[in-house]
């Protein structure tokens, strides 16, 4: 990692950004870390090898009338961002016919204009330098929409539109787009999951927890920082869904009615 780059990383108080923090500030990048959990945020920058490094900002990001404000709090500490990571995020586990439209709201709100709201406050100091990359948590569900998980899926399919049209924009401009889809990634994702209802899922899935670990997954994210690839596809045998969707499309919609992880 270039020692000169600043990366702004949302959702990094647990989990993936956690460990993204960790590697990034290892490999010698100057950090902005964000979430809501202040107290979560200031202990995982005291363990970065230079905590003078890094900056903490406590937000939320579907509070998006103050997007424009954390931008630029987010600017002032080592005076730019050149990395903006959107990783924040929450799931669901709860099928259609049981899901409140307040959950898929709150959902989108969080996973959709939380990060449309940020990546517009930060885009006009990227277009300025005429340089800026955006790398964007989704997932494979961001390409195939599994039960359970509607909202969720809306959400990260609403992304790679947002994001492909922001990248032949920004194109011109010198900002760069990376998608990132993890499959199953062994987090707390799952504990604070909503389900139908709106009430919280609080139980670790099976399935995330057999998942790849969060450091193995933000290496993974670190390296496309470093080579700014248009999307990269992270995880285990689940990753293969994304090509079956692309090359075999009514083979998938045969598979997945008898997929149903929670
Ligand atoms: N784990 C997986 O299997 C998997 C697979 C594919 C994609 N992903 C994606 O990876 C990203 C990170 O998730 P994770 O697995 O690392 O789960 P996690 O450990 O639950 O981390 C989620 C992070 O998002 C933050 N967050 C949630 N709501 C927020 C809000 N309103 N404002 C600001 N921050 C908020 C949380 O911090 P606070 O609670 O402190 O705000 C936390 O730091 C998510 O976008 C998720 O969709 C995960």
């Amino acid at each position: 990692m270039s020692n000169e780059k600043v990366v702004w990383i949302t959702g990094a108080s647990s989990g993936i950004g956690e460990a993204l923090a960790l590697e990034l500030a290892r490999g010698g990048a100057k950090l902005v870390l964000s979430a809501r959990r202040a107290d979560r945020l200031e202990a995982l920058r005291l363990r970065c090898p230079d905590p003078a490094r890094v900056a903490v900002l406590p937000l939320d990001v579907a509070d998006t009338t103050r997007a424009k404000e954390h931008a630029e709090t987010a600017q002032v500490p080592f005076g730019r961002v050149d990395v903006m990571v959107h990783n924040a995020g929450i799931t669901q586990r709860s099928l259609v016919v049981d899901t409140a439209l307040d959950v898929d709201r709150r959902i989108m709100e969080v996973n959709y204009f939380g990060v449309v709201a940020l990546t517009k406050a930060l885009l006009p100091s990227m277009i300025a330098r005429k340089s800026g990359h955006f790398v964007v948590v989704s997932s494979v569900v961001g390409y195939v929409g599994t039960q359970q998980r509607s909202a969720y899926a809306a959400s990260k399919h609403a992304l790679h539109g947002f994001f492909e049209a922001l990248r032949a924009e920004g194109h011109a401009d010198g900002v760069k787009v990376t998608m990132v889809c993890p499959g199953y990634v062994s987090t707390d994702l799952t504990l604070s999951a909503l389900r139908g209802d709106g009430s919280v899922h609080g139980e670790r899935a099976a399935s995330n927890a057999a998942g790849m670990s969060p450091a193995q997954c933000a290496h993974r994210i670190a390296h496309a920082i470093e080579t700014q690839p248009r999307e990269v596809y992270v995880g285990g045998r689940e990753v293969a869904a994304i090509y079956l969707r692309r090359f075999a499309p009514g083979l998938l919609a045969r598979i997945l009615p008898r997929v149903n992880a929670t």
